[in-house]
């Protein structure tokens, strides 16, 4: 939840610091901090808010520099966003500095014994606690700081992704993750270090990602040691080649991510079923598909989980693999499945879905089924990450980095691996006719192209943005495969305009909704075609006479809807099981729109964090 830098080579540190820490605000974004080391100075600037205040606080607070630094852009657990809790953080004789993300859940614990030892706590973090209990362990056992850190860690209940620094031996930086991500950058004679490789890619595409328990000792002009945590083995640094370049990071002439994001759709369907949709010889092939097809047509059951957008994916997805393959699916948040004692076999396949890779909540699950002999199939987008690498197989959703909070591109190509799925299984159990499955990956070709023309209604959602954007609440309904778009419809426009707004399928309306209706109600209706079009023509019927306002997502020339509704928004015509990915373009942009004009920070809603790596 919280985005590390560091550096440590003969360039200045503070640049390299400063432009990475902007680079992962996506990670959280309630204060910042830096600590640089010039040679013989040890210098902690930090601040509540974001990184841009920090630099304006540096500019006036540090006026020498260094090569070895580490930084930090926070999403509060524990303690208040204030200058005080942010990090770094300061051991008690000065000479420790340490940056954090995770929870230290036994800190309370350790705090009253430190200050039992006659330790002071200036802030209210887990992570002050943790620096004190590494120098405590370095004056106790007598120690470096590498091996301080390693017995610290050993005493802590938790999840993190650490940077210490010690000033006594000011030529390293020593590092450890358990449950949250690091890279380290590897160039010549100097190393990043970071909670994902975008702060390091115009300096080097060498990056070596740190296992879970396992801690790096990174040493200036010398070699990195990688240790297990626990029982001090000696690792192998394995360094990837990273492809990912630096365009795709930037903002690329949008004024938001998100906004870029959304119009990049097209090309992010398109590269997502590249290489895997063959139309020609009408096959789907996808290797990781393909070598556990065993396990996926014994499977009793798939057990979809995900929290947040990708749990939507999982709503949609639970509609295509019924439908196309028959099989029965359950889909579930991954916070609630983990706490709940479920019913798990080994004749079960378990999908996961996840964007960042890193949601806490669906690595537990992960684990758990894991844990009962289930097969864990995983749908991430950041490659490498430690879902992709937990479990037993995966495909990956080439969407390219989504930095946008909002999960746009993601939710869509989440779609696009899940239906090729389907579409595989329900052709090796011939559950599709062989010329359904060949019209089906037709127009499964079209989609981008169609996305495109979806995308031309922007102007005119944005007028539609302007009409709404100052009402306190939304509902969102659709029917069928259109239910979880409704769902997707709401959280988007929650989430970054902060009004408040609810999916349901249409027909639940009557079943309580209805009675929030009145003339000062926007409800945007999903009215495409195919699926239940006339049930779903009553339902505004019903909301009219209401007097409730409707915004229809219709499919182009639509006639019905459109003389009942105040609005359409038209999109192409598809097969069904592909409307999600038409259906949501314009509610991405009319939630988008609607948060422009109420001036909010789109890329970076309140109280929110790209990735969760926390309970
Ligand atoms: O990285 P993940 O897909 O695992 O993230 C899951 C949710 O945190 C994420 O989808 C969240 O709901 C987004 N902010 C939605 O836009």
């Amino acid at each position: 939840m919280c985005g590390i830098v560091g550096y440590i080579g003969p360039r200045e540190a503070y640049p390299i610091i400063i432009e990475g820490l902007k680079r992962l605000e996506y990670r959280g974004y309630d204060s910042a901090g830096i600590a640089l080391f010039d040679g013989s100075e040890l210098k902690v600037c930090k601040t509540k808010g974001k990184v841009v205040d920090l630099e304006a606080k540096l500019y006036k607070e540090i006026s020498s520099n260094g090569s070895i630094g580490i930084g930090h852009t926070r999403w509060a657990t524990h303690g208040v966003p204030n200058d005080v809790n942010s990090h770094p953080h300061y051991s008690n004789s000065g000479n420790l500095v340490i940056i954090h993300n995770g929870i230290i859940e036994n800190y309370d614990a350790l705090r009253k014994e430190l200050i039992k030892r006659g330790y002071v706590f200036k802030s209210d973090t887990d992570t002050e606690v943790l620096v004190n209990l590494i120098e405590e362990v370095k004056k106790q056992e007598d120690v470096k700081l590498g091996k301080a850190v390693q017995i610290a860690l050993n005493q802590v209940v938790g999840a993190y992704a650490i940077a210490v620094f010690d000033k006594t031996q000011p030529n390293e930086i020593v590092i450890a993750r358990l449950g949250s991500p690091l890279a380290i950058g590897v160039g010549k004679d100097e190393f990043f270090i970071a909670s994902d490789a975008s702060p390091f890619l115009e300096y080097t595409k060498n990056a070596i990602y740190l296992e879970d328990e396992e801690m790096a000792i990174i040493r200036l002009n010398k070699d990195i040691k990688i240790r297990k945590i626990k029982d001090d083995s000696l690792v192998d640094p394995y360094v990837q080649a990273l492809k990912m370049n630096l365009d795709q990071i930037e903002k690329g002439g949008f004024e938001h991510f998100m906004l870029k994001e959304i119009y990049e759709q097209p090309r992010a369907i398109t590269d997502t079923y590249r290489g895997r949709l063959n139309r020609e010889e009408a096959i789907i092939k996808m290797s990781s598909v393909e070598d556990n097809m065993k396990k996926f047509l014994a499977a009793d059951r798939i057990i979809i989980v995900a929290c947040g957008t990708s749990w939507h994916a999982g709503l949609v997805a639970e509609y295509i693999f019924e439908d196309l393959a028959r099989i029965p699916v359950e889909v579930e948040y991954a916070s609630e499945f983990r706490y709940r004692n479920p019913i798990i076999t080994e004749k079960d396949v378990v999908i996961a879905i996840s964007q960042s890779g890193e949601t806490a909540d669906t690595l537990a699950a992960i684990k758990l089924a894991k844990s009962k002999g289930a097969f864990v199939f995983g749908v991430c987008n950041v490659v490498g990450s430690s879902i992709a690498r937990e479990t037993h197989a995966g495909a990956y959703t080439h969407a390219g980095p989504e930095i946008g909070v909002a999960s746009t591109k993601a939710f869509t190509t989440q779609i696009t691996v899940l239906s090729l799925i389907a579409l595989r299984l329900a052709r090796a159990k011939g559950t599709i006719s062989s010329s359904d499955f060949r019209q089906h990956l037709l127009e499964f070709e079209m989609i981008p192209k169609k996305v495109e023309k979806a995308l031309e209604a922007d102007e005119h959602i944005k007028k539609i943005a302007n009409i709404y954007k100052d009402v306190h609440n939304f509902l969102y309904l659709g029917r069928g495969y259109n239910f979880p778009v409704a769902l997707e419809g709401a959280l988007k426009l929650k989430e970054i305009s902060y009004i408040h707004a609810e999916g349901y399928p249409a027909a639940e309306m009557k079943h309580g909704p209805i009675a929030l209706i009145d003339e000062n109600m926007p409800i945007v209706v999903i009215a495409t075609k195919k699926g239940h079009y006339e049930k779903v023509v009553s339902n505004i019927q019903e909301i009219k006479s209401r007097k409730g306002k409707i915004i229809g997502i219709v499919t182009e020339g639509d006639v019905d809807v459109r003389a009942l509704a105040d609005h359409v928004i038209e999109v192409p015509e598809t097969l069904e099981f592909l409307s999600p990915l038409l259906t949501t373009i314009p509610l991405q942009l009319l939630s988008y729109h609607i948060a422009v004009l109420l001036g909010k920070n789109v890329d970076q809603p309140r109280n929110l964090a790209k990735s969760v790596t926390v309970e």
